[in-house]
């Protein structure tokens, strides 16, 4: 194997970078050339890459985002515009493909797969909704910017005895809600794995105050509902003021924290050497702290990672 390249794709996560540092030093060790195509699936389409060298990487370990940026492919999702994505690659003299992305832009890798490309995966989202892994890169770090703002608003709600709903991110995946609950020490994470009762949850808020509690944070996933319409009928229903605050984006960026600078190199490192060892059409995971290899088929046909039930059950029983 002489050439291989790497991409970034769909949302973006702190630790991409990091990630592609890793890829680029362990290739360039084992005398590999690196090819980097910019923003995703769609670069590979319109050919848009460079080779890449140590300078290309050096000083991005830290930063969020992703140097080589992204983007949400929708040609790579039809039949033309994965044959064309092939046949670049093969124009390029590729013999290895490299794809950090969430669960679309591992379907994007695994149709590049049936199509003959050596391909593997690197779960990156902060969704945490990939099968087969226990944490996908960037994950960690939202975790850790949800932390700091929820700690932040604490600080407000209870100056004014204010319930607070906060919205996360994770389409149709709880775990960043329930997770930052728990870290966080809110009352309730609404998420779309599990049914909710709004008056109940109600009549525990108005108990709560009535003990003479100075705040409520309850954490939303944006997969449970609009954070906005549940606080109106929360004030409604209990007639004390709510707020809102949707975190949108803000969670995806940021300096990675070490546990994701961390687990980007040993992904990095070992998607190259796993390259170098003829695996192909797999994706890297970590499980039990060990990385592991998936195939790609198992990890798109295994759908959204399920929410181990222990964590919401956490939350009940340390809210009193
Ligand atoms: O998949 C990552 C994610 O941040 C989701 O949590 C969110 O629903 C979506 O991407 C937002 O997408 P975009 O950045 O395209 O608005």
């Amino acid at each position: 194997m002489k050439r291989i390249a790497v991409l970034t794709s769909g949302g973006d996560c702190s630790g991409m970078n990091a990630a592609v540092r890793a890829i680029v030093r362990a290739g360039l060790a084992a005398n590999l050339e690196i090819i980097g195509i910019q923003k995703g699936f769609q670069g590979l389409i319109d050919r848009h890459y460079e080779l890449l060298s140590t300078k290309s990487v050096s000083n991005i370990l830290q930063r969020g985002g992703t140097f080589l940026q992204s983007a949400r492919c929708k040609e790579m999702r039809e039949d033309a515009g994965q044959r064309l994505a092939a046949e670049n690659l093969a124009g390029m003299g590729v013999e290895g493909l490299i794809v950090l992305g969430g669960d679309g832009s591992l379907a994007g890798a695994l149709a590049l797969a049936q199509r003959g490309t050596a391909v593997i995966g690197i779960p990156a989202s902060i969704d945490n909704d990939i099968a087969f892994t226990d944490m996908a890169l960037g994950v960690d770090t939202a975790l850790n910017n949800i932390a700091r703002a929820v700690d932040n608003i604490k600080d407000t709600a209870s100056s004014h005895d204010r319930a607070f709903l906060v919205e996360t991110m994770g389409r149709n995946c709880g775990y960043l809600a329930v997770v930052s609950a728990i870290a966080c020490g809110a009352e309730y994470s609404l998420i779309p794995e599990e049914p909710y009762d709004l008056d109940a949850i109600c009549q525990e808020l108005r108990r709560r105050y009535q003990q003479g509690r100075s705040n409520s944070i309850i954490m939303v996933a944006e997969g449970a509902g609009n954070a906005q319409k549940i606080g109106e009928q929360i004030k409604d229903k209990i007639g004390f003021e709510t707020r809102t605050i949707v975190l949108g984006h803000y969670q995806r960026g940021g300096s990675p924290t070490v546990f994701d600078r961390l687990l980007a190199a040993r992904f990095g490192q070992a998607a190259v050497e796993k390259l170098l060892a003829g695996e192909k059409d797999k994706m890297l995971g970590l499980k039990n702290s060990k990385i592991q290899l998936t195939p790609l088929e198992e990890v798109i046909a295994a759908g959204i990672r399920p929410i181990d039930k222990l964590l919401p059950r956490l939350i009940d029983k340390l809210m009193i």
